[in-house]
């Protein structure tokens, strides 16, 4: 009887827990619904968690249990307070890695510790070391790169490609041997091979991958760890991590062909395309362009009148805005020129920045009105009628490389057409380059001036010298 109502009591827990989990994905969806999404999702993971503790499939070590909630709790508790928002790309792919580890580490245990197993928990099981512990070794990749511990942007080896595919189609092959074999001393060695062996191919998948598509891989890596909570759901029987993985897997899914499909180019091109591995990587402060062609640099006071005097003024904000954290300053500045009667718009690129959505919610923090965002499809046609464009810290996503040189690494990708405007100023502190760590004709442009200098004090230059033109 006792058991009945302990059943009934955690699924019920798990329905709930499920349903919010959908409403707040929803709600996650627009900038103005976020944080409540974020609170639902919590409360959601809460009531999941309720829920495993009173199940009476869990383990009766509770302290052991609470021991490990506290250390990864407390970790994420203080990692999330002290990281910067210019960090949160770096921050997601850590904790992609975690539920990767998590995922590949519980399959392996379950396995290990079931004396019977039926087949589809076993297959789960397998799929689950591959994809958990390749996701696991990806995202540690994906963050050294980020966190620019990892210089060189793309590693590459004779044949990777082929060497990642024979991998892991020598990990499937075990996997189905795992099958056969069932259990005893020999599967258990397998699948910890199994194990080892995805960690190499997740490593080796993603060091060759640099440059502008990693916003693609982490979508990926995203979507590969939801699919490995997913099926850990499937072999612990348990709803909760099917509905969670599955919410995870799919929207990582639609990320990645949101993503792939901003950057122009296909995931499979992506996964085998070693963006930047052929590229000239640019020496900070000079490059070949450097040499051959002068840059014209400007004053706050000189860029202030060209803007104050403008009819229409375009601003891109980019991954140095988030830096200098200027997004105040920046809107001051644009209700400024509002004021004066200038027509301000706000051009959006979809990978500006670190993370899908970054520049959206910096502006939307410092209160830019949202109907004056424009996503890059619909500003793109009106830069040749803007006097100036106004870049803030954004580099690549202006980069008209991707448009008329074949030879560029970001070929293809679509871009801002900052360079149709009449005239450019462009915000940065030196000439090093952006993310993809290529040169960028734009800063070239005789149209374009420089005005150097971190992004938010050069704003309040400019908004300063703004009210005295
Ligand atoms: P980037 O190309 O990275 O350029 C940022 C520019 O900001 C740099 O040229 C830098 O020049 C300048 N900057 C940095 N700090 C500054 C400060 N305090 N004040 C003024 N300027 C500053 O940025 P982007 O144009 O936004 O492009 C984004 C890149 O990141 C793309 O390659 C994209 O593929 C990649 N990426 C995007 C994502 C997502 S999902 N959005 C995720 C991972 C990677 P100085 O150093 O000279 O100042």
């Amino acid at each position: 009887m006792i058991d009945n109502w302990r059943q009934t009591f955690v699924d019920l827990t798990y329905l709930i827990a499920a349903i919010t989990f959908i409403f707040a994905l929803k709600q996650l969806s627009a900038p103005r619904t976020a944080r409540n999404g974020n609170i639902l999702a919590m409360i959601g993971m809460g009531l999941a968690i309720i829920g495993t503790f009173v199940s009476h499939e869990i383990s009766r070590n509770y302290i052991l249990i609470v021991i490990a909630m506290i250390i990864g709790g407390g970790g994420g508790y203080l990692a999330a307070r002290q990281v910067r928002m210019t960090q949160m790309p770096q921050m997601v792919a850590a904790f992609n890695g975690m539920g990767g580890l998590a995922v590949a580490l519980v399959s392996l245990g379950d396995y290990l510790n079931r004396d019977e197993i039926s087949t589809g928990a076993a297959i789960a099981i397998v799929l689950g070391v591959i994809i958990g512990s390749i996701s696991f070794s990806g995202s540690v990749i994906a963050f050294l790169k980020l966190q620019e511990l990892m210089k060189r942007r793309s590693v590459t080896f004779p044949n990777q490609h082929l060497t990642n595919l024979i991998g892991l189609g020598v990990a499937l092959v075990l996997g189905i041997i795992v099958l056969i074999v069932g259990e005893g001393a020999l599967a258990h060695t397998l699948l910890v091979l199994i194990f080892l062996g995805s960690l190499a191919i997740g490593t080796s998948a993603v060091l060759p991958i640099g440059g502008a598509d990693m916003p693609v891989v982490i979508a990926i890596l995203n979507s590969a760890s939801g699919l490995g909570t997913a099926l850990a759901g499937f072999s612990l029987n348990n709803q909760s991590l099917i509905v969670a993985g599955t919410l995870v897997g799919a929207s990582g899914g639609l990320l990645t062909y949101f993503m792939a499909r901003a950057m122009n180019r296909s995931v499979l091109n992506v996964m085998i395309g070693d963006f930047g591995a052929h590229a000239k990587v640019s020496a900070p402060g000079a490059g070949p362009i450097a040499e051959e062609q002068p840059i014209r640099s400007t004053t706050a006071e000189d860029a202030a009148v060209s803007l104050a005097y403008s009819n229409k003024v375009i601003i891109v904000p980019g991954y140095g805005l988030a830096v200098a954290q200027a997004q105040h300053g920046v809107r001051e500045l644009g209700d400024l020129l509002k004021d004066r009667g200038v027509n301000v718009k706000y051009a959006i690129h979809p990978v500006a920045g670190r993370m899908p959505g970054h520049m959206n919610v910096l502006l939307a923090e410092a209160n830019v009105p949202y109907d004056d965002l424009y996503e890059m499809d619909r500003i793109n046609e009106e830069f040749g009628s803007a006097d100036v464009a106004l870049v803030v810290g954004a580099n690549d996503v202006t980069n008209p490389a991707a448009r008329n040189d074949p030879s560029s690494p970001i070929y293809g990708m679509p871009v801002l057409n900052v360079d149709q405007a009449q005239s450019i100023v462009v915000l940065k502190r030196s000439m090093k380059p952006g993310f993809a760590g290529i040169e960028n004709a734009l800063f070239y442009n005789p149209k374009t001036s420089l005005l150097f200098g971190d992004a938010k004090q050069s704003i309040e230059h400019l908004i300063a010298a703004v009210k005295e033109a």
